[in-house]
């Protein structure tokens, strides 16, 4: 048994101005719900272990196996649990307060947001404004459409680059978070969760929302938490 967990990092800097892209740090309630996934992951983390009978606290002894057998001795490795970022500060930052050893932390550029090519830095209203006919041609078309400029993606684009992360992900036998971007949660939901490509593009995912997939027999359940500041 095990448990995928999907969020987009914090709020950055160029969420609170609305520019697109780019790489900015957290702003200050970003951090607190670093500080808050931090401690969330890790009691979810203790109650699945617990009830999976996998806890670190609890090491399985084998029926038949003597003190003596060289397996018994063997030191005890708790359970390996994964957090995958994108190579972007937003979302390492958000992972900062994971403990090193207590986790599996890797950063992996195939979880970085769509890239905007020349749009890259800009709001969607200078976008509008300077390249209108490519705003329209977006809005009309946001799973083929790719950014003008050097690098610039599509979500087909995407899909694509993610692709072997997503077998990566359905060959492990251990539980993950997954901490990247907007584009990249809606795309990793949309495969995990059997979302036409068609609603994906525009599927609302907020920020400071944690998704929880877990693989039953017969499909993917999915629980979304949402972090209250008021609290
Ligand atoms: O606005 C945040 C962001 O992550 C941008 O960096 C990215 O270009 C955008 O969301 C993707 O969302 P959409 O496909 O709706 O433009």
């Amino acid at each position: 048994r095990r448990q995928f967990w999907i969020t987009r990092h914090g709020e950055s800097l160029d969420n609170n101005s609305g520019q697109i892209g780019g790489d900015a740090s957290l702003t200050q309630k970003g951090r607190i719900y670093a500080e808050a996934l931090t401690s969330f992951v890790g009691e979810q983390r203790a109650i699945f272990e617990a009830n999976s009978g996998t806890s670190s606290n609890s090491p399985i002894l084998l029926p038949g196996l003597s003190r003596s057998s060289s397996l018994a001795n063997r030191p005890y490795q708790p359970p390996k649990f994964s957090v995958w970022t994108s190579m972007l500060r937003r979302t390492i930052e958000t992972v900062e307060q994971f403990d090193p050893v207590a986790y599996d932390i890797r950063h992996i550029r195939a979880l970085n947001e769509i890239y905007a090519g020349s749009c890259e830095g800009m709001t969607y209203k200078e976008i509008q404004g300077k390249f209108p006919a490519e705003f329209a041609a977006r809005q009309a078309n946001k799973l083929y459409y790719r950014y003008p400029g050097m690098g610039g993606e599509s979500y087909a684009d995407v899909i694509q680059r993610l692709s072997p992360l997503i077998v990566e992900l359905e060959r492990t036998t251990h539980s993950a978070l997954i901490v990247t971007h907007n584009a990249m949660t809606r795309t990793l939901l949309a495969y995990m969760m059997d979302i036409p490509t068609t609603m994906m593009t525009t599927m609302d995912v907020p920020l400071h929302t944690v998704y929880c997939v877990e693989p039953k027999p017969f499909g993917n359940e999915c629980r979304q938490y949402r972090f209250n500041f008021e609290s």
